[in-house]
């Protein structure tokens, strides 16, 4: 029988976030005790002091229960193969944690890309120790914003603000309270053109309320929301592989997906309710990519963007969830654009 300790009974608000809590006090605080160490060494660096603090370098975590948790993971990552650039490509000699380093600079080139040269505030809601803000920084996101990382966990907000205030001086970057369940905004201060995002957060609320996107869109100076969260199986598509465009192994990854999804109680509405907003009026959705990328292929990372319906789209529309235009290929073939 399930417990609410592994998650699955979890249903409540209440008990997920004691779930949540519980599980994720006990990592950032063991990431914390690494980020003070590596500190105490005379680090300094950004760049050094976030990859010296990944959950990746397992090895280096005073807790033997994340030691073994994540050096699994690891296993997990090379017998699975990743996702990338609509293919699925197996490990056959690489440190599979190169490709979580591969695949880091995928996502964050998305993000960036989207803050284009007006955005001032970049918002990441359950942004953890704040390594996934920091990495957009590393990547080039903009100099003259201000960063903020929106967290339920006193741990993970406190690992932000130390990072912050000991590697990067030149970035503006707080850390505020924020729990889905009850999205508050309120510690936003003025109207500033705003990109919110989220990394793999939104799969620990089994069911996302509307009132998350809602208060979103009231945040003075939103111009869109940036969604990379485990959800491709939610997402209609069967042309989302290149060649070999197999059916079977999309079919399976869906289903390794969707047992994950449902084992852990994870997120099961993120895109139908982004889309039922959409045919109500509320958003425009201009980007879905059903599975984007993944180092593990049984929680691959889906890309979903949207924004405010009126005026031009801030980027390309690309979905693999409509329908595709047929073009036509030299030697009589034809394929799915
Ligand atoms: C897998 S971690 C990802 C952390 C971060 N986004 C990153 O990319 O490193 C999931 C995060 O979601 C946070 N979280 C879970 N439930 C939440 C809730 N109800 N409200 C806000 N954050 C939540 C957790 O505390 C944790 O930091």
């Amino acid at each position: 029988m399930a417990t609410v300790s592994d998650g699955r009974m979890a249903c409540t608000r209440e008990e997920r976030v004691t779930f949540v809590k519980g599980q994720y006090e006990r990592l950032w605080d063991n990431v914390c005790q690494r980020g003070e160490e590596i500190l105490k060494q005379g680090e300094t660096d950004l760049a050094r002091v976030v990859q010296l603090m990944r959950r990746e370098r397992w090895q280096d975590f005073p807790d033997p229960y994340l030691r073994e948790k994540y050096k699994k993971k690891e296993e997990e990552r090379r017998r699975s193969g990743f996702l990338y650039d609509r293919r699925h490509l197996p490990v056959y000699d690489v440190d599979p944690r190169v490709i979580v380093k591969m695949l880091d600079a995928v996502k964050m080139q998305e993000i960036v890309n989207l803050c284009g040269s007006d955005v001032k505030r970049v918002v990441e809601t359950g942004s953890g120790w704040g390594k996934t803000l920091f990495n957009v920084w590393l990547h080039g996101g903009p100099r003259d914003a201000e960063y903020r990382a929106l967290e339920i966990t006193e741990a993970g907000r406190k690992t932000t603000e130390l990072i912050a205030s000991r590697c990067a001086p030149g970035m503006d970057m707080k850390a505020h309270f924020f729990d889905y369940f009850e999205s508050d905004f309120s510690c936003l201060k003025g109207d500033k053109p705003t990109l919110v995002y989220t990394h793999h957060s939104i799969e620990q609320v089994p069911q996302l309320g509307e009132n998350f996107v809602d208060a979103v869109l009231a945040i003075p100076g939103f111009r869109c929301c940036v969604h990379l969260e485990p959800v491709g199986w939610q997402v209609p598509s069967t042309s989302w592989l290149r060649r070999p465009r197999s059916r079977r192994t999309m079919r399976h990854i869906d289903d390794l997906n969707r047992k994950f999804t449902l084992k852990h109680n994870q997120n099961q509405n993120l895109y139908p309710l982004l889309l039922d907003m959409e045919r109500r009026g509320k958003i425009r959705i201009t980007v879905v990519r059903k599975h984007f990328c993944s180092t593990l292929l049984h929680n691959t990372t889906t890309l979903i963007v949207w924004e405010r319906p009126e005026g031009e789209p801030r980027s390309a529309i690309r979905r693999d969830d409509l329908p595709q235009r047929r073009m036509w290929w030299p030697f009589g073939a034809s394929r799915a654009a």
